[in-house]
Formats: C-alpha cells, structure tokens, sequence
C-alpha cells in the first residue's frame, strides 16, 4: 500500500432536476465563449443535446457539435472531434452521454492542449498540462466518467482498449440530472447499473482502498441493492433513477482513488476485442473474478460484509457470488461468455492484455496467467 493516498474528485458536482441549466448558467459565468459538445448519435437523436445546445446559445455563447462518438470510443472518434474543436476556436467542452461521450470529450480536451495523440497519454499521469475545461453531463448510472481521472479510448489496431489515468482529464464540473435517464432502456439501465456496483466491489476489495473509498463504495452498494432493479423494472421512477445517480457518483468516488481489479482488466479486453458493451462485459465477469479473489483470506472477509448489503441471508464470499448471479438473471444479463459470442481460442491473448491493463495492479490477488485463463473458462462453462 503506498504510504500517501491522494483523494481526487471533481471540483464541483450537481445533482438533480435543473442541474444542466444550471450547469449553462455556469458555463456563461465563467466568460466561456465557443463551446464544443461530444456526444454520440444516440443522445442526438432523442434531442438531449439539441437541448442543450440550445440553451448555451440562448445564453449567448456559440456551439460546435460533434456527435459521431461510438460506443467504446476510438482514436478516430478522438481526431475527428479534435478537429471540429480547432475550427471552432472551441475554449470549453461540454458532453453528454454516457462513458463513451465523456471519455471521448476528455481524450479531446486533453490533447488540445497538449498536443500529440491520444496514444502518448496512455498510462499514469502521462500528460504535463491540464485539459480544456469540461463540463460532462451524464446520462447513465454508470461509468462515473462524468467524474473520474480515467479515460477509456479503443486501440483499434491492437484490439484492446488503452487506460488513460490522469488528473488532468478529471472533469470540471459534473451533473447527474436524473430527469436525463427517465428513458433509459431497461438493458442499459441493467448493464450500467451492474458497471457501477462492479466499481464499488472492486474498488472494496482492490489493495489500494482506504477508509474513504470504503464508506463511498459500501454506501454505493446499498443505494444499488435497494434501487437498481426497482429503475430496470420502471424507468421513469423518480427516486430509483435519483438513487442510481449517487450509487454511480460513490461507485466513481471509490474506484477513482482505489482503482479496481481484474473484472475491468478482463472487461477492457472483451470490449477492445469484439465490441462487447462495457457494463454487460462487467456484469458477466464479477461473480467468477471473486469466486476466485476470496482464495485470499482478507478479501473473502470483505466479499463477506458485501453480502450484508446486498441483503444477503449468509453473510458470506459465497452468498455475495450467489447473489450477484441472481442479480444478472432478473436484469436479463446475458448468462456466460459464450453467450457473448467469446471464443476460447482468444482465451489466452485475453489474459496476456489483461495483465497489462492498468487495472489489475490493485486486484487482491496478483493473479498468474493460467488463473487469468481459469477465470474466463469459468466465465465461459457458468
Ligand atoms: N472513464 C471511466 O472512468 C470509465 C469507467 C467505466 C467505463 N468507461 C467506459 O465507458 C464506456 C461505456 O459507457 P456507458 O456504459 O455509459 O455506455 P455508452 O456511453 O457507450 O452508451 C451506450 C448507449 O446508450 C445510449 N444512451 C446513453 N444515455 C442514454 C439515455 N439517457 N437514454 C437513451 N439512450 C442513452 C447511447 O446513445 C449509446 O448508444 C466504455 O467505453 C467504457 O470503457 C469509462
Ligand atoms: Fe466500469
């Protein structure tokens, strides 16, 4: 454990209903004057960012758009928006969406004013200075990139996701208007969900957690266990959504300082691999990345108190793996990795990734690459 723990998070965060027109106020305040805003086509579509847009120019300020982020953005995404900013002389970056539009938009600010490519900055604390102001809207409960020092962004080349891990990509500003996600799908409002509760477990069980990280990612747990469902059942229940927008919030505060473990080191692959959605890729790996970390006794203590707040009869490792299988069948997660359409032919050159993703330094158990392998059988075989 390293002797000083640092504790990063956004400078300022809003919640609630009239938290983005807030957020516009703001942006005007601070003298800003073209703003870029990054999102994908799915959030142009339902007329979110039309919205917004509108409002920055009802405040009188002038907005490029780049709308074209995919999910699990890439290099090209990253370019692309990059040079719509130049054009527009942009001096602030507004996205909204979900993980993809905002790592997409911190890849952007990063690089505009440090130059180079997206690629130089993969890795810890790679860049020297901060990125453009960023105000990241969010529309999923979720990744908490609205508030985290990482960014995610696709090596297509590689077929694997490169880990950006900087300070200078930490947004300025985060809002969680749960008015936003209302109609969020069930899927998505199942796969983010389970995102976030993989967060807090990770960020529980990683070997860099603190007392800190440990209140956030406990607290995260009991807002999920009580709501999630209840939000994947009936989207537009208010205190449900509300409720998944602070889980999300703890779930980031937690794993943003105590970082995570193998079921994102595995995840990244998957989705760098075959294109898979972040959450679901999660959502499949966590029971059978802690069936195997609770081999080591201290871990299985914590996978033990998870149980307590997952409403767990058993307080135990096993009950918590159970539950977290019960959880992905209501949600309608898909059931293995074959159902995902990996293939174990890729097993080992996923392991491989893996154990150079950013991500497992702080899994409990520095796990040699035939356990890597195990893990993603069993994930398989389930
Ligand atoms: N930077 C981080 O800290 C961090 C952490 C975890 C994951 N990630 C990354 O985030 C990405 C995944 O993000 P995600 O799971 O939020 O999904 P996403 O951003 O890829 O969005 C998925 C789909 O949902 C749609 N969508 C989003 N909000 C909606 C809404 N309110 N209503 C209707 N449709 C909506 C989008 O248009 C898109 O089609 C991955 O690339 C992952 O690697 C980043
Ligand atoms: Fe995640």
């Amino acid at each position: 454990m390293p002797s000083v723990s640092g504790f990063y998070i956004p400078p300022v965060s809003l919640f609630g209903e009239g938290a983005i027109e807030e957020a516009a106020k703001q942006i005007r305040q601070a003298d800003f004057k073209n703003v870029l805003i990054v999102t994908d086509p799915g959030i142009a579509k339902i007329g979110l960012s039309g919205t917004v847009s509108k409002t920055l120019e009802q405040l009188g300020l002038n907005v490029a758009v780049y709308d074209q982020t995919q999910p699990n953005p890439n290099e090209k995404n990253v370019s692309d928006g990059l040079k719509v900013l130049r054009e527009h002389n942009s001096d602030v970056v507004v996205s909204i969406g979900g993980g993809s539009a905002h790592d997409n938009a911190k890849a952007i600010a990063l690089v505009a004013t440090n130059g180079g490519s997206i690629e130089d900055y993969e890795g810890v604390n790679k860049s020297k200075k901060n990125g453009l102001p960023l105000y990241a809207i969010n529309t999923t409960a979720g990744t908490a990139s609205e508030m985290t020092r990482f960014t995610i962004i696709t090596n297509e080349a590689k077929r694997t996701k490169m880990a950006i891990i900087d300070n200078h990509v930490t947004p300025s500003v985060a809002i969680n208007d749960p008015s936003t996600m209302y109609g969020l799908p069930p899927s998505l409002t199942a796969a983010t969900g389970l995102d976030a509760l993989t967060h807090c477990i990770e960020a529980y069980v990683s070997t860099a957690s603190n007392p800190i990280t440990d209140a956030c990612a406990l607290k995260g747990i009991d807002l999920i266990e009580e709501s999630l469902e209840k939000a994947f059942l009936n989207g537009s229940d208010k205190k449900a959504r509300t409720d998944m927008c602070y889980a999300e919030y703890l779930g980031g505060m937690a794993f943003n300082n105590a970082s995570l473990g193998y079921v994102h080191a595995l995840a990244h692959q998957l989705g760098g691999f075959y294109h898979l959605p972040h959450g679901v890729c999660n959502a499949v790996l966590l029971p059978h990345v802690q069936y195997f970390n609770k081999a080591d006794e201290a871990t299985e203590r914590r996978l033990a108190e998870i149980a307590i707040h997952l409403g767990c009869k058993a307080h135990t490792a096993d009950a918590t793996i159970e539950k977290l299988l019960d959880m992905c069948k209501a949600l309608k997660i898909p059931r293995n990795l074959e159902e995902l359409g990996v293939k174990k032919a890729d097993f080992e050159a996923l392991a491989e990734h893996a154990m150079k993703d950013a991500c497992h330094a702080t899994n409990p158990i520095p796990f040699e690459k035939h356990e890597v392998v195990a893990i993603l059988q069993r994930a398989f075989d389930y």
